[in-house]
């Protein structure tokens, strides 16, 4: 058989796969995992998205200890450490000649023959790529984007980074051609399918879902969050609903990818003037000299 390139990438892209005996970098279109991998069986593993601009990982340390804390969760263990995680992310973006690029690491539990119980013998299979960083558009940055709203179908585990994300991929791809789908738990919006949510009340606070097991704590929400206090922006860690997400001042996203994007429409409703608002810019400028302090480090 002829091994075709994946649409979109080419021969000269370089992964790095570990099947739990050997890790190697290899050709991206011959990395292929056993049919009995866990994450293929049972979404049985997790995963991290780090940005890298200028050869810089953004906010690295916080990326590998939500790694650890969700491999804590779901019990995996990896002699795979920060370091050589590390070292292998610089070799890939080194190898592929991506000085901004969207890092991606998965583990799973590894390969075993189908049953639920944990297998005795796995061992993880560890994979990073590396793929060009797709950054917002001018226009999403300087107008913002819309979102829509959708029932929360997802587990109560959230704060696990699992690869298990078929609800989030239903939602985002029903959202379309709308930026993003923001999810409603109990009648409160918790975040959205790829990204944390807030909006910013009469107050002219922040207001986003609390750190908890109904969201995904983003490490970019955990920086804005602490660069808006130092700031004097105040901050109500509460959730919110759709009324009041749709009565408020203004509204924002964040990921590791988007960074801060303003959100203009919900539903289909403008929020505020319809434009991104003053408290959202200020933060976008607060975030992105944070970054640019690290990239031109
Ligand atoms: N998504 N909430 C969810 C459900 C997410 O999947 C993500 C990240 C975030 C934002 O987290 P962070 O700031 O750490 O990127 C919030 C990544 C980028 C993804 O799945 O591609």
């Amino acid at each position: 058989m002829r091994l075709e390139p994946l649409q979109g990438s080419n021969h000269s892209r370089i992964t790095y796969f570990n099947d739990g005996r050997t890790g190697k970098f290899i050709s991206h279109p011959l990395a292929k995992t056993h049919v009995d991998d866990r994450g293929l069986q049972f979404s049985d593993g997790i995963y991290e998205v780090i940005a890298a601009e200028n050869w810089q990982l953004i906010d690295e340390d916080l990326h590998y200890k939500r790694l650890v804390r969700s491999l804590k969760a779901v019990g995996i263990s990896t002699s795979a450490s920060k370091k050589s995680i590390h070292v292998i992310i610089m070799e890939l973006l080194r190898r592929n000649g991506l000085k901004d690029a969207m890092i991606y690491i998965q583990i799973t539990r590894g390969i075993a023959k189908r049953d639920h119980y944990f297998p005795k013998n796995s061992r993880p299979t560890l994979l990073i790529t590396v793929a060009p960083l797709k950054k917002p558009s001018a226009e999403e940055i300087e107008n913002g984007v819309v979102v829509i709203t959708i029932p929360d179908l997802r587990w109560q585990r959230r704060d696990i980074k699992s690869i298990s994300l078929l609800p989030n991929v239903l939602a985002k791809n029903q959202a379309l051609p709308a930026k993003e789908a923001w999810l409603i738990d109990n009648g409160v919006i918790t975040e959205g399918c790829s990204t944390n949510a807030y909006i910013v009340i009469a107050s002219g606070a922040v207001k986003t879902h609390p750190k908890n097991n109904l969201i995904l704590g983003g490490i970019t929400r955990e920086t804005a969050l602490a660069l808006a206090k130092k700031n004097k922006i105040k901050i109500e860690e509460k959730p919110f609903t759709l009324q009041e997400a749709l009565n408020a001042k203004e509204a924002f996203l964040t990921s590791t990818t988007a960074k801060i994007l303003p959100v203009v429409k919900i539903d289909g409703k403008k929020i505020g003037s319809g434009k991104p608002g003053k408290i959202t810019r200020k933060l976008m400028k607060i975030y992105n000299d944070y970054v640019d302090k690290i990239t031109k480090a």
